[in-house]
């Protein structure tokens, strides 16, 4: 029998309510892991849960805002609260933001993204870190985004805190290794989820599709498959890293 090295875990995954945090909890569950299902919309958390544990899983549906700090350790106090640990964990809860140029850029939007893209991901990673060292090491993956490495005109709070994610998650990664905890980022190039689709006119979706040198916008099956294995016994030596998954975009 095949075995993906996240067998038992105990795994949480943000914004696993839809897109790519949707995806990887569900291969998450499918390859044996007990997953807890948080995301802002409670509803959208508690009907994937439902799936996953008819699936035959285990599996717990949490609503939080990542953007708020209680709530986060709460979230993660749940956790082990009801599973007995925390072994791996998905920062994936993001938002897009306002698309306009820097100089018209709204204060309001600005502050949105980064609660959530960055503050929420910087509050997850300090709960889970602690959870993680008490119960002996880890493995988080933050996710970034092809925007955590490169521009991207009228939108500049989103490329500012996908930048920071890759930032937080170096320094992570180099604090935590003596504790056993992995801490890696993932760039997604543009993957078709109801984020990109709802931020994007079905043309600009053809056109940005053909930025990536393959072709296409990604699925959610193809990142959500990277992360699970960043999560799993198998990447035993990966911490620090940035892993883009972007069909070719940041290698032109
Ligand atoms: P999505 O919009 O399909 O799903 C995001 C989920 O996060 C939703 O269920 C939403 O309710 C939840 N969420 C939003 N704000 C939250 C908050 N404050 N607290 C908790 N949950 C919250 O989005 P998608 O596309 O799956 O994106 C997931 C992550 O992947 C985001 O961080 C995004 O920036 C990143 N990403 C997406 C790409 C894409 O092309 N779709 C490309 C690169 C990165």
């Amino acid at each position: 029998m095949a075995t993906y090295g996240v067998e038992g875990k105990v795994a949480l995954v943000t914004g696993a309510g839809s897109g790519i945090g949707e995806a990887t909890a569900r291969l998450l569950a499918e390859r044996g892991a007990t997953v807890v299902v948080a995301d802002l919309r409670a509803e959208a958390a508690e009907q994937v849960a439902a799936d996953l544990v008819a699936g035959g899983a285990q599996a717990l549906a949490l609503a939080v805002d990542v953007a708020d700090e209680a709530a986060v350790d709460q979230m993660v106090a749940d956790t082990v609260a009801r599973f007995g640990r925390l072994d791996a964990a998905v920062n994936n809860a993001g938002i897009s933001g306002e698309r306009v140029p820097v100089g018209d850029y709204p204060t309001a939007s600005w502050r949105a993204v980064m609660s959530v893209n960055l503050d929420g991901v910087f509050f997850c990673t300090r709960a889970e870190v602690g959870a993680m060292r008490r119960g002996g090491g880890g493995a988080i993956v933050n996710m970034a985004s092809i925007l955590g490495a490169v521009g991207f005109a009228n939108s500049v709070a989103y490329v500012a805190a996908k930048h920071g994610v890759v930032g937080l998650t170096k320094s992570a990664a180099l604090e935590h290794a003596g504790d056993h905890i992995r801490v890696n980022a993932v760039g997604p190039g543009f993957i078709a989820t109801p984020l990109v689709e709802g931020a994007l006119s079905p043309e600009e979706v053809v056109m940005v599709g053909q930025l990536h040198p393959l072709g296409r916008l990604g699925t959610t099956a193809e990142v959500a498959s990277l992360v699970a294995w960043l999560l799993s016994d198998q990447a035993s030596f990966a911490t620090g890293g940035y892993y883009p998954i972007d069909g070719g975009y940041l290698a032109q």
